[in-house]
């Protein structure tokens, strides 16, 4: 196949980009900047374009680009580019792909767990509704600028992705080092659940979805047992060998990272990955324990 991806040089972009070229697949990719080769396409998805030659005969695209979430403090500014670069980025690349004569048949477009808001106790999957608060209104307007996408009879769906388990990076990559040094701690109460997803089995999804141009709409691309803050937070104290006895309080979160701390870092997501799941897909790492003792000690699997 031949896949195009923006975002190509994120965390989950490098590995899907690996992972495909190391089974032969061609990889374009998408850049912020001129091009230096015949395998990148140049767009700027701020101003609204795309060089949409270089697509043609693609198979799909995987739009994984937006502005990172955090850990950071929340200001006016940074909400903005959050949601902008994901709304006009997105609806730019959407808008691209169905004016052209031969448009790539597949788009896979980020989204994120954050879509449901605070399910509390409560298991969300695919078919839950919206929740409240800003993540789940930058998810829902980056879902629906895929629209003509949709509209020009390309398959689409969106990679409702939870937190992304990586030594490479993410969140995980981040407070690592922290937890080696025994000032891992459980997040506020630790209560509220996180939907945790392996890298692995993000590129796994996304390639299984490549396959299954059928599967259309929202995708929970997460593993199938989320965990409270405090369950994970013990796991990744036991995978490193060191005790996680402090709590950072929820106040101090607050205080350092404004929305994010609520809308990321405190908030409870218990979803499941039902249509991955009923489609057939298999985890490799269907098991917290195993993919934190990967990222801690073993060869870079996950
Ligand atoms: N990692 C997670 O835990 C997680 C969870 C849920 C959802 N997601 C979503 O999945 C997507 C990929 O995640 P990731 O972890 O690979 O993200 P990442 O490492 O932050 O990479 C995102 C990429 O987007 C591009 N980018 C950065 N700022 C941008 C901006 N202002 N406008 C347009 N493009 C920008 C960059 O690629 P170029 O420089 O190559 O353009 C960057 O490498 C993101 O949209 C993220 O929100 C991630």
């Amino acid at each position: 196949m031949r896949i195009a991806i923006t975002g190509a040089s994120g965390l989950i972009g490098t590995a899907l980009s690996r992972s495909l070229t190391a089974d032969g697949h061609d990889v374009l990719r998408f850049v912020r900047r001129p091009a230096r080769d015949a395998a990148e396409i140049p767009w700027d998805p701020a101003g609204g374009t795309v060089d949409t030659r270089r697509l043609a005969g693609a198979d799909a695209v995987v739009h994984l680009a937006g502005e990172p979430l955090g850990p950071a403090r929340w200001t006016t500014a940074r909400r903005r580019r959050i949601l902008e670069s994901r709304r006009r980025g997105t609806g730019a690349l959407a808008t691209a792909l169905a004016g052209m004569d031969a448009p790539p048949p597949r788009l896979l477009s980020g989204s994120a767990v954050g879509y449901y808001g605070d399910t509390g106790d409560r298991t969300a999957d695919e078919g839950s509704p919206r929740g409240g608060g800003f993540l789940a209104g930058v998810a829902e307007a980056w879902e629906g600028a895929t629209r003509p996408a949709e509209d020009a009879g390309i398959s689409v769906a969106h990679l409702r992705t939870g937190v992304v388990l990586a030594r490479e990076g993410g969140l995980l990559g981040t407070v690592l080092p922290l937890f080696r040094l025994g000032l891992g701690g459980r997040l506020g109460s630790g209560r509220q659940y996180v939907s945790w997803v392996a890298l692995a089995d993000v590129v796994g999804a996304v390639r299984f979805l490549l396959e299954r141009p059928d599967l259309t709409g929202p995708v929970n691309v997460c593993a199938p047992e989320p965990v409270t803050n405090a369950a994970y937070t013990a796991a990744v104290a036991r995978a490193v060998h060191r005790p996680a006895v402090l709590a950072v309080p929820a106040f101090a979160m607050r205080a350092a990272l404004g929305g994010f701390a609520d809308e990321a870092a405190l908030v409870s997501q218990r979803v499941r990955p039902e249509r991955l799941l009923a489609a057939g897909y298999s985890f490799r790492h269907p098991d917290l324990a195993g993919v934190l003792s990967d990222i801690a000690c073993g060869p870079g699997t996950a």
